[in-house]
């Protein structure tokens, strides 16, 4: 099979599920991690010969609904591919961004003590390791399942993590505290639902989704008060919110803290809220 006949399977199999940016964006995702070629002058190179084991199988699955990155295993974020399966999210761009506002505003020789509250794939603490080479950092998800992906992720990608298993809804001991702590949390209602793509809803994990409609910054309200008492003097927390909830989540923390800064995505959405004293 040539990578012009993988092309021609995809449109002809997915023009009804997907208009043909998404179908270009899903086949290059394909060629890229199955065939490891980026190269866009090879597409059209007939002497190039595949067999991908598994291809009807990966084709069939796309035309159910379930995302791509986790067909094959790997989602792109930052600079890194990642593993993903079922139990951990699929890394988001809007969680580059959050990066990126951390990466800004700290010196890459320092050493940083950092840590991330519900990491999932561990996409934010390993790319904050790449980033700080001598930070020290921690991060904390209830998910052995994603727990386990994370510290692949971490071993593969050479970035040591130090990882907690542990329900940050409940009380517990750590004796340590940090000059960062950033976090993206379930934050989306039940209410949000009924707008969402059926592919996240139908694979992605509910546990790292969803909050209840009557209480949806409860996660929140723990790191503010996990940070009270395991920041140090001048520390910050970073954090991914929801985006209709911009205002409300603004006087959550600000109950806690004196500087309270909503930052916009590139849509122009409140995504990040940085708090410090
Ligand atoms: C929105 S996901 C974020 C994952 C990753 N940090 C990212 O940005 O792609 C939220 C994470 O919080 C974890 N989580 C949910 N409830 C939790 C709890 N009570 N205690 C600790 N982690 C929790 C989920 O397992 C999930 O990995």
């Amino acid at each position: 099979m040539t990578i012009q006949d993988i092309h021609n399977r995809f449109i002809e199999e997915l023009q009804n599920l997907y208009d043909s940016t998404e179908i270009q964006a899903i086949f290059r995702y394909y060629i890229e991690i199955r065939l490891n070629i980026i190269d866009s002058y090879l597409f059209n190179d007939d002497k190039l010969d595949f067999e991908i084991k598994g291809f009807d199988s990966d084709l069939n699955q796309l035309k159910e609904g379930k995302p791509i990155q986790q067909i094959v295993g790997r989602a792109f974020f930052y600079d890194y591919f990642f593993r993903v399966n079922e139990y951990t999210l699929i890394p988001r761009p809007e969680t580059e961004e959050l990066i990126y506002l951390i990466s800004e505003q700290y010196n890459k020789e320092l050493e940083l003590n950092v840590i991330d509250l519900g990491t999932g794939s561990g996409c934010i603490p390993i790319t904050i390791k790449k980033i700080f080479p001598r930070a020290n950092v921690s991060a904390i998800d209830i998910s052995n399942e994603a727990l386990a992906v994370a510290k692949q992720n971490s071993e593969e990608l050479n970035a040591p993590v130090n990882f907690i298993q542990q329900d940050l809804l409940l009380e517990f001991d750590l004796n340590q505290k940090f000059d960062i702590i950033v976090s993206n949390p379930p934050y989306i209602r039940e209410l949000e639902k009924a707008d969402m793509h059926k592919n996240v809803l139908n694979y992605e994990p509910h546990l790292a989704l969803f909050v209840t409609n009557e209480d949806p910054l409860l996660f929140y309200r723990r790191v503010a008060e996990f940070g009270l008492s395991h920041l140090n003097t001048g520390g910050k927390i970073f954090c991914e919110i929801n985006q209709y909830l911009g205002k409300e989540t603004k006087e959550m923390f600000q109950q806690f803290y004196k500087n309270v800064i909503l930052h916009q995505d590139i849509s122009g959405n409140d995504r990040i809220i940085e708090v410090y004293n």
